[in-house]
């Protein structure tokens, strides 16, 4: 009994480090990680950031990147809502960038929930998205624990949110559970670039590879998950890399069906 509880305490250690550097050496492995910022802690940091993201992603072409994501997501997964407005989920919304890009693409009527930990950003976020097919509501919450039923929502957008976390694939199991069955993920995370040096360096992030990213996503539960490049020519691309993935429409079905 005492043996189980000591695992259990080293696995919750072990996932609460965001590995950082490994290399291998014979039978020796050599490895560093960092503890990830909480919650709280990302709040305080994104509310002081409010003010100048909006023009920080603008300026390395995310916007644009966005726009293009968004474009190849619809375009490979249509979404039809049945005669209502399509309801979609930005989680960890920010500015609201991913939801604008939607947002220009998208002609039907859109019911937009927007969450973050920041309440700063959710005002910007407000501010900034004012399309006229457009309702919203903006909710302080962690995407860890969403305060929603499941098979709630047709999209969800995460952009540069699941590197925050000291456990990404949970937070991908809790937009699991919200999406509705064949319902469309779309997701935006560092990657395993030097430009993501200094994002890992300043925000204590996951760099990811694109094998891993899918793999989360498969492990999650979502089905055609892969990797798409960010919009060429973009300074967005070299920093990171588009996902998209669907919620299964009945049980068993394959990764790949
Ligand atoms: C890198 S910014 C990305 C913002 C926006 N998605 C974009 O692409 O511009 C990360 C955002 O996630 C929010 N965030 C971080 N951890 C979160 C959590 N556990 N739950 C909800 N939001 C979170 C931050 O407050 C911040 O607004």
């Amino acid at each position: 009994m005492r043996y189980d509880a000591r695992i259990e305490i080293a696995n919750d250690i072990a996932t609460r480090v965001i590995p950082v550097w490994s290399r291998s050496l014979g039978s020796w492995t050599f490895s560093l990680g960092r503890k990830p910022f909480e919650s709280h802690e990302l709040e305080g940091h994104y509310d002081k950031e409010a003010d100048t993201w909006h023009a920080t992603i603008s300026k390395l072409g995310f916007e644009d990147a966005y726009a293009d994501l968004i474009g190849q997501a619809l375009s490979s997964t249509p979404v039809q809502p049945a005669n209502e407005a399509l309801r979609v989920l930005d989680a960890g919304i920010g500015t609201g960038a991913m939801s604008a890009a939607l947002a220009d693409n998208y002609s039907g009527d859109m019911a937009l929930t927007g969450v973050d930990v920041s309440m700063d950003m959710l005002k910007r976020a407000e501010q900034h998205l004012n399309h006229s097919h457009l309702s919203a509501r903006f909710l302080q919450a962690d995407v860890n624990s969403l305060p929603f039923e499941d098979n709630s929502f047709d999209v969800v957008l995460v952009a540069h949110v699941l590197e925050h976390m000291a456990d990404p694939k949970r937070a991908l199991a809790e937009l699991h559970r919200v999406l509705k069955p064949g319902g469309i993920l779309v997701a935006c995370v560092t990657q395993r670039s030097s430009a993501g040096v200094y994002i890992q360096l300043k925000w204590r992030t996951h760099r990811v590879d694109r094998s891993t990213a899918c793999e989360w996503l498969w492990d999650c539960g979502f089905v055609h998950a892969r990797a798409v490049d960010l919009q060429e020519g973009t300074k967005a691309q070299r920093f990171s890399c588009g996902y998209i993935g669907q919620k299964a429409h009945y049980l068993n079905q394959s990764p790949s069906e």
